[in-house]
């Protein structure tokens, strides 16, 4: 079988019982969201550094997952090696508040509308558990990406504040 097809059994017992397919932008290429697929910690940093980010002791990163509300993983599809090629997570409280984190796409398959659409999967994932407040820090050369899909700025710039304990 072509890597790029996917059954709805692969898709089940590969990417787990939530798995939805992710519209394409190649038809020869199948992309899976799935939240329940566990990550390989070396492929999620890689991942990570992919984008610039600096590296983070895996013993934290892995209980930070644990610890989220909700981590997803976009899957370019390969029955036998599935890549991870986007990612994000969200922590909170998990009915009124929540706060997305490390969103990246790989940079090979940045530019063509992943990001846009991880971004609303995630936004439609917690709304479907009932979190309406959505909250997240943009670097400063992705607000207009956030812009461009309904986000607001924090009114005025002057109703946070940040505690660093380090
Ligand atoms: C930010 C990121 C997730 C966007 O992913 P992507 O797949 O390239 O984005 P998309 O192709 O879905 O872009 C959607 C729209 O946003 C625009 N866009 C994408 N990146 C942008 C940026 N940095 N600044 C402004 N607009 C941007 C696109 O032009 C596109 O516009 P359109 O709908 O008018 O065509 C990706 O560039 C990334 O992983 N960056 C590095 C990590 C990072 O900075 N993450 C965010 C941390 S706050």
């Amino acid at each position: 079988m072509s890597s790029c097809c996917l059954t709805q059994k692969e898709l089940l017992e590969i990417y787990g019982k939530d798995a939805c397919q992710c519209p394409s932008p190649n038809k020869n290429m199948s992309l899976v969201f799935s939240q329940t697929k566990p990550f390989d910690l070396i492929e999620l940093e890689q991942l990570l550094q992919s984008v610039g980010w600096s590296q983070r002791p895996m013993s934290k990163v892995r209980i930070a997952l644990e610890n989220s509300l909700l981590k997803v993983g976009l899957w370019r599809h390969d029955p036998a090696f599935p890549r991870l090629i986007g990612f994000a997570r969200c922590t909170g409280d998990g009915v009124l508040e929540a706060t997305i984190w490390d969103v990246a796409i790989n940079p090979i398959y940045q530019g063509v509308g992943l990001g846009k659409l991880l971004m609303n999967y995630v936004n439609q994932s917690l709304r479907d558990i009932g979190v309406t407040r959505i909250t997240l820090f943009a670097d400063p050369g992705v607000v207009a990406f956030y812009l461009s899909q309904g986000w607001v700025l924090e009114p005025k710039g002057n109703r946070c504040a940040f505690w660093y304990a380090n």
